[in-house]
């Protein structure tokens, strides 16, 4: 018996060992969803869920793409006396494996958060200790998506943490989008393309375009804050495995104009889009954005190469973004609080990115462009594009080569 079961015990770890891994083909282009915390954070419900699953169907976000459904923190409620997580019966009385059912019901896939220290942020249950547990739980229930973050960790290694969270996800066997949130501190750009879709490059995100919010002993960032913090760790990105600026804010209260900057310019860096907006009361100016198909084809492109700033003066910057067969991704960010005159001479935007190999060769290509934004503007690039950006707002451009 005690040999069979240090034999038992031996070929389990033996095939953690050799095959555990995280799961292949999920997020081979950047994860697209929604997310309770921005808008909500503890304040979460199964109606809430309900009612939102509802709206991403009939607005039309689930057929541009936004598919996963995620519950974030403050959906937890006691362990029971075994260790398994239960959900609180007061805001989830039907509970998970049903609300997940709901949610697969209408098309979508259902994410969930938990965090691998002792506590999550917000003072609930975390999973130290309970890893394998919690992996088995959320299969069960059917979960497609695990955000894990990193609150209460002091004693842990962040690479140690978050491997034996992928192993035990693996070892559970249904295949879940496992979506690091460490918050950039130990770079986890470096170690976490095999254990993870995405990671969080920096701390949480606000909804202002440029000026960071102090709350005593932390700071939550502008979305120029973030963006200022992606460009050198573009040869980190890639299908599969993504930098993650943080969730959107768009609609959340930037006017529309930031608005279509934050969500232009994380189509730009292929970051995940999960929205964070209340999708039961949303504007048109919002739905307009969030549903340009034409600008999520940019952050959906199959090459899955991230943006990069190819040019910066007097706050206006020129960002390229290389896309499957040979076109490019062109956006002008205007972050002036008045409007900018810009003149595109291409001939000054001749380069070869040396990440994905791609020439943007103006003195030999004709590139035709469209404007994604005001379809009406398009134009080749054999003259000079001269363009007025509002202020806090973005122009921005397909490339498509119309002969050599
Ligand atoms: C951290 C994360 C946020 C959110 C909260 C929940 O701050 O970075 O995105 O999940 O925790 O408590």
């Amino acid at each position: 018996m005690k040999k069979s079961a240090s034999l038992l015990f031996c070929l389990l770890f033996i095939s953690v060992g050799v095959f555990a891994q995280k799961f292949p083909d999920i997020a081979k282009t950047p994860q697209m969803g929604w997310n309770t915390w921005n808008k909500f954070a503890g304040n979460i419900n199964e109606k809430l869920i309900r009612e939102t699953a509802d709206r991403m169907v009939q607005s039309g976000l689930a057929d541009a793409g936004y598919v996963y459904l995620n519950i974030d923190d403050c959906w937890q409620g006691k362990r029971d006396s075994l260790g398994f997580i239960t959900a609180d019966k007061n805001k989830f009385p039907s509970g998970m494996k049903a609300l997940a059912d709901y949610v697969h019901s209408r098309g979508l896939k259902f994410g969930i958060y938990s965090d691998a220290g002792r506590k999550t942020c917000a003072c609930f249950p975390g999973s130290s200790g309970h890893e394998f547990q919690d992996a088995i739980t959320y299969a069960h229930w059917g979960v497609d998506y695990l955000k894990y973050d990193w609150c209460y960790t002091s004693d842990l290694n962040p690479r140690g943490s978050y491997l034996l969270m992928r192993d035990a996800l693996y070892m559970a066997g249904r295949p879940i989008l496992f979506s690091i949130c460490e918050w950039g501190g130990s770079e986890p750009w470096l170690w976490a393309g095999k254990v993870g879709h995405s990671w969080r490059t920096t701390g949480d995100i606000c909804a202002s375009f440029d000026k960071d919010i102090d709350h005593g002993n932390w700071k939550t960032l502008s979305v120029m804050s973030i963006l200022d913090k992606q460009d050198t760790l573009r040869k980190y990105a890639g299908p599969g495995h993504w930098n993650d600026p943080d969730m959107l804010e768009v609609g959340n209260g930037m006017s529309v104009n930031e608005d279509r900057a934050h969500f232009t310019m994380w189509c730009m860096l292929a970051a995940p889009l999960i929205l964070g907006n209340d999708l039961t009361n949303i504007s048109d100016a919002t739905l307009k954005i969030i549903t340009n198909k034409d600008v999520i084809a940019i952050d959906q492109d199959t090459l899955g190469v991230q943006g990069l700033k190819y040019k910066a003066g007097d706050g206006v910057e020129y960002w390229f973004k290389p896309l499957a067969g040979g076109d490019w991704a062109f956006a002008i960010l205007n972050r002036n609080s008045g409007p900018a005159e810009c003149r595109v001479d291409w001939r000054d935007f001749i380069f070869t990115d040396n990440l994905s190999g791609c020439s943007t060769a103006f003195d030999k290509i004709v590139y035709r462009y469209d404007n994604l934004w005001y379809k009406q503007v398009s134009g080749n690039t054999k003259s000079v594009l001269k363009v007025t950006v509002p202020a806090h707002d973005v122009a921005v451009y397909r490339l498509t080569p119309v002969s050599d």
